[in-house]
């Protein structure tokens, strides 16, 4: 019996559910295609930036020069956190930065001007302050925690370099900035993924963007989504050295674990995504002389390789963890990386649903017991 009296098939997981129309992100699982508002990713990772791809979600198409310039001087000029923002991340800097980003971001609704306002306008100036101050937060948040204070931005600096920066206290060199732009673009969008449809199903009752963008964060959390760069680099540290990496494997498969950073809702092939943080886990590990994470993850890749049949394959966070861990970027971190990046995505989502939208509720189908006699308190054994 459903909640309602209609009885109706159950899609457990909404698996293979279409739940509207997008004209964000074309996924072609079997192909393993992706395309952002019908440019591929490929192109894009190779030739654009995480400020224009952010200007192509919202406006639907890339910006020319003088539109890009103006975005990102908005962008740049919308990094400084709150005083009171910075003081909640020092309230709760014990906490995993996951926590940290979810409990800040909801609290930079409470600092600004267009919170209730859900005007096109006044969402795309919000979702500029999101994207500009969401590494603010990240970055903040890892300097307190370390016992330093947090960095003033540097407007001379592009998004990615600018966290790095703030993250450490160091200018990054080039490769290193951009090495990070192609992972926050890679992580823009994806679909109706758990977090996005949790910032649609927010959205849909009307709650503002921020509430929509905090459930997105929880959503993001877990280890089957965001976590899972941050569990593969745990994995290949089990793991110590390439030759053990198949009998380590093997034993997982045998206990029926599932191996971090392979297998995918929607992909079949390989994740388009994956091929870019491959050619910069390999290209930085050989700069900074430690190629042997690399080959740990190709030996890894190899004693998978039986499971591609079954349509499971490497995706987008496997070689992501091998990157940040690179770079220095605590991998604690790693999954606030992925929120970096998919911010302005969840924001792309939020007003899409909100330019036709449509309350988000589905059924349950009820299994429990009915029609019990209540019993009053004092007679209950
Ligand atoms: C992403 C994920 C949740 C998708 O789950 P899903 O849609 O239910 O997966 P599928 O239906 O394609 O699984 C098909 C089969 O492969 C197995 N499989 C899927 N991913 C696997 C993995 N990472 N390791 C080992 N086996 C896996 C499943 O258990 C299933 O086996 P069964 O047919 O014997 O039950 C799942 O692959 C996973 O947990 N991966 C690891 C976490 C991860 O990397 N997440 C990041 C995603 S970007």
């Amino acid at each position: 019996m459903t909640e309602s009296t209609t009885a109706q098939p159950i899609a457990r997981g909404l698996k293979n559910v279409v739940i509207d129309k997008t004209a964000l992100c074309l996924i072609d699982g079997e192909a393993g295609r992706l395309a952002y508002r019908g440019y591929d990713i490929h192109d894009l990772a190779e030739q654009s930036s995480f400020e224009e791809v952010a200007y192509l979600l919202w406006h639907g198409d890339l910006p020319n020069a003088s539109q890009l310039e103006r975005f990102d001087a908005a962008l740049r000029a919308a990094r400084a956190l709150p005083e009171g923002v910075i003081e909640v991340i020092r309230r709760v800097s014990a906490a995993h930065p996951m926590d940290v980003l979810r409990t800040a971001v909801s609290a930079l609704a409470a600092f600004d001007p267009d919170t209730g306002d859900m005007s096109e306008e006044a969402n795309l100036r919000k979702g500029i302050r999101l994207t500009a101050q969401t590494p603010a937060i990240v970055a903040a948040h890892h300097r307190i925690r370390s016992g330093e204070q947090p960095l003033a931005p540097d407007p001379g600096l592009s998004l990615a370099a600018n966290f790095l920066y703030t993250l450490h206290g160091q200018r990054p060199d080039p490769e290193a900035a951009r090495a990070i732009d192609v992972d926050l673009i890679l992580h823009a969008e994806h679909g109706s993924n758990a977090s996005a449809f949790a910032a649609r199903v927010t959205a849909s009752t009307l709650a503002d963007l921020h509430s929509a963008v905090v459930a997105a964060i929880g959503a993001l959390k877990g280890p089957r989504h965001g976590g899972a760069a941050e569990a593969v680099m745990k994995l290949v540290q089990e793991i110590g050295e390439p030759e053990r990496a198949e009998a380590v494997i093997a034993g997982k498969r045998e206990r029926g674990e599932k191996i971090m950073g392979f297998g995918h809702r929607v992909y079949r092939v390989e994740d388009p995504r994956a091929r870019h943080m491959r050619e910069r886990a390999r290209e930085l590990g050989e700069k900074m002389g430690q190629p042997k994470w690399f080959r740990i993850l190709t030996a890894i890749q190899d004693a998978m390789a039986p499971l591609a049949d079954r349509g499971v394959n490497v995706n987008v966070d496997f070689y992501a963890g091998a990157v940040y861990y690179l770079l220095g970027i605590p991998e604690d971190v790693f999954v606030p990386m992925f929120a970096i990046g998919r911010m302005p995505g969840w924001i792309a989502q939020v007003m899409e649903q909100w330019q036709d939208n449509t309350l988000i509720r589905p059924l349950l189908e009820y299994e429990g017991p009915q029609n019990l006699e209540y019993v009053p308190l004092e007679r209950r054994l």
